[in-house]
């Protein structure tokens, strides 16, 4: 048997840890049931971390997910924390993470389940069938740029500043993870910036060109203002493959996507480092939905986002496909039976807690695996 994978657990805050449960259930049922097994590692990050060590992030955390084969984490922040120094916020832990850990390429898939197609709020015909992936670059632009800060001016009044920044190396390497991801999808790249007003946006456009004459030229590509595209994918979303873009415009498009599917609480993620000699990269799993502290510790969560953020680890960490499929399935199956959380419900459905949605795609994962 394959030696065991290292996986670092980071269950975070608000409903992190309650639907980290239930996938480190269904962790125990591969260690069972598949090739795969895992050695499982566990820190607290955001505003746990800061209850429990003065940072969000802590040295021992972040060497371990340095070291990890990959790592799952749940969710951060909470209303708790909004009067800690800026710096020492939840969220300031989890931009560390992406930063050091060099985790450039984020892809956010937005899949319209079959059997959630009314929990939409577009019309059926809209999202029907809808298989769209929004790859933001995470590690630079307006996030990380400088100078930044407030800064007192000559008269006496105040100003703030931020600064948009890429390098050419930064948007060529995200724009050639797109031309890669849409090869093998529906060979349609849709780069979307500000060229019309921002210096970086005539500057990604140029790159992005460049690199596809040079080695993409097989691939549909199409250039497109973030504002138009924000109204293009609640217009006519399927008329989309793969849409790439910046950390910002990132943050704002993946969250309108996601709300096309019907709920936050479905949306997985992966966050990916440049391959390192050996073929291995840097990974991080985790929901797009947040921490959610009106609904924490109630046992009320959609826990299907952080479960299909693990599927996408099998894939994109392990190669493990056909494993991957097995959890993607589990969930179908189980929306297909009716099985719903709150957030998920229509009228004529009743909602089950988080634990109940864990036992039933462990129950679909049983017979799935027979
Ligand atoms: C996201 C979140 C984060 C971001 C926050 C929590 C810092 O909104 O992952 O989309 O802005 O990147
Ligand atoms: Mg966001």
């Amino acid at each position: 048997m394959a030696a065991n994978k290292t996986l670092l657990i980071l269950p975070g805050d608000g409903i992190g840890p309650e639907v980290m449960t239930q996938v480190r259930r269904i962790v125990d049922w591969f260690d069972r049931r598949r090739a795969v097994g895992f050695d499982i590692l566990e820190q607290p990050v955001g505003g746990a971390a800061w209850d429990a060590h003065g940072t969000p992030l802590t040295d021992e955390a972040l060497a371990d997910a340095m070291d990890a084969d990959a790592v799952l984490l749940g969710a951060v922040g909470g209303p708790q924390y909004d009067a800690v120094p800026r710096d020492k916020r939840p969220e300031a832990g989890l931009l560390r993470l992406r930063k050091e850990m060099d985790l450039f390429a984020n892809l956010r898939p937005a899949l319209v389940f079959d059997a959630l197609v009314d929990a939409s709020t577009l019309k059926r015909e809209v999202v029907e069938g809808l298989d769209i992936l929004i790859l933001r670059e995470l590690t630079a632009g307006v996030y990380f740029g400088e100078p930044r800060g407030i800064e007192v001016m000559a008269d006496g009044s105040r100003r703030a500043i931020d600064t948009q920044s890429y390098t050419e190396h930064e948007i060529r390497r995200i724009a050639e993870v797109a031309f890669d991801l849409a090869r093998k999808r529906g060979n349609k790249v849709h780069s979307v910036e500000k060229a019309n007003v921002m210096e970086t946006g005539v500057f990604w456009r140029e790159i992005v060109t460049a690199l596809h004459r040079d080695r993409f030229a097989d691939v549909e590509l199409h250039h497109m203002y973030a504002d138009n595209c924000a109204m293009q994918l609640v217009r006519q979303p399927k008329q989309f493959d793969v849409i790439v873009t910046d950390n910002l415009f990132g943050d704002i498009l993946s969250d309108c996507a996601a709300m096309l599917t019907g709920s936050l609480g479905m949306l997985p993620s992966a966050s990916l480092g440049p391959e390192d000699g050996t073929g291995r990269r840097r990974a991080l799993y985790e929901p797009v939905h947040g921490s959610a502290p009106d609904i924490a510790g109630q046992d009320k969560a959609n826990p299907l986002a952080t479960i299909l953020s693990f599927a996408m680890m099998l894939r994109y960490s392990f190669g493990l496909g056909e494993d991957a499929e097995l959890v993607e399935r589990a969930v179908q199956n189980a929306l297909a039976a009716g099985v719903r959380t709150g957030d998920i419900a229509g009228p004529g459905t009743t909602a089950v807690s988080t634990t109940r949605m864990g036992d039933a795609i462990l129950e679909e994962l049983d017979r799935l695996a027979v």
